[in-house]
């Protein structure tokens, strides 16, 4: 496969949990060297909701701390913070001109944002999509790794960077397109006995990649179970599949296969069961956790890799500007 042009957006809000790393952190690590990859932290959509200015400066921190802590290699990709590519605000301007306010009133996240905070639908709300369309066509990207939920912008994107090309009769802009996973993107269950591992349902439901063993040990004793299998050979609750799934993970199929059996025999002890999962959970984190804290305590590194992260966005965001300036008519005296 040649290597194609990949942009990513991490909102830097709170911590990754198992499930962001096994799920989407886990395919960075794997296409950054497969790909001209930029990742970037995306601290201009954060302002949408009005961040502290106290706190701004800490989540793109915390963000940026623990994907290099999981193996983001700065030689491999291009890592940086948005806010540090005038470029990005520039394009935004520039595609705003030719954005209309019917399309982007019909965009569905934003008519989920006016549904759930009717005091605060700004212009930037509205323009969201204007915004993620300039983050992925100021590197000319093909592909785009999201979830489903960010399918719409895509979509955007690619008629902003169609439009573009089509006003001001250039071939500027390649279309980007969702990247596609494929089918062996796992699932990462919750402890709370539904769905997959998510924040939104509180944090006894997820484990962080910095969360202590105690606080881990914690949340495993709370995890859901059921009142027991009473038959042999019954097929398991959602709730105990979910503990079976990550126990698949984190401990092996020996281990699993030990306890499934256990389950068919209705032998098995959910307390013995879980705390033998904790254990297991916080070997597996453990590396992960104690890499967090190294690169947390290196201010030195952390600034090399904004610097070097800011040098290789800029030099690919100014090729195209400076493209898009021509485009347009802007000529210098
Ligand atoms: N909208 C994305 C999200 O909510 C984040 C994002 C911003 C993004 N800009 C992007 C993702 C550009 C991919 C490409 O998750």
């Amino acid at each position: 496969m040649s290597r194609e042009i990949i942009v990513s957006g991490i909102r830097p809000t709170g911590n990754l949990h198992l499930g962001n790393y096994l799920g989407a952190v886990a395919n960075f690590l794997k296409i950054q060297f497969e790909h001209n990859c930029f990742f970037f932290i995306a601290d201009y959509h954060s302002l949408t909701t009005h961040p502290n200015p106290k706190d701004l400066h800490n989540n793109v921190r915390q963000v940026l701390v623990e994907y290099l802590a999981c193996g983001l290699d700065i030689e491999a990709c291009t890592l940086y913070i948005q806010s540090d590519l005038p470029q990005i605000p520039e394009l935004y301007m520039m595609l705003n001109m030719h954005a209309y306010k019917g399309e982007l009133e019909r965009v569905a996240s934003f008519k989920d944002k006016v549904r759930s905070q009717p005091n605060n639908i700004n212009a930037g709300l509205l323009t969201y999509p204007v915004l993620m369309a300039a983050d992925i066509l100021i590197h000319k990207a093909t592909k785009v790794p999201v979830g489903k939920d960010q399918e719409q912008h895509l979509e955007m994107a690619r008629t902003f960077g169609n439009r573009f090309n089509r006003i001001y009769e250039k071939e500027i802009f390649p279309e980007p397109y969702a990247f596609n996973y494929g089918k062996e993107l796992v699932k990462i269950p919750g402890l709370q006995g539904g769905g997959k591992m998510s924040k939104s349902d509180g944090d006894g439901n997820v484990i962080n990649l910095v969360d202590s063993p105690d606080l881990i040990r914690k949340k495993m004793s709370r995890a859901v179970t059921d009142v027991g299998p009473t038959e042999m050979n019954s097929k398991p609750s959602d709730a105990i599949q979910n503990l079976f799934d990550l126990m698949k993970i984190v401990s092996g199929t020996d281990k699993l296969s030990h306890y499934q059996n256990l389950y068919s025999e209705c032998a098995i002890r959910y307390g013995d069961f879980k705390k033998d999962l904790a254990e297991d959970m916080i070997l597996f984190l453990t590396p992960i956790r104690e890499k967090i804290a190294e690169i947390d305590a290196d201010n030195e590194l952390l600034k090399k890799v904004v610097k070097l992260g800011k040098e290789k966005a800029n030099e690919s965001a100014n090729k195209t500007l400076i493209e898009c300036r021509e485009a347009i008519g802007f000529r210098p005296f």
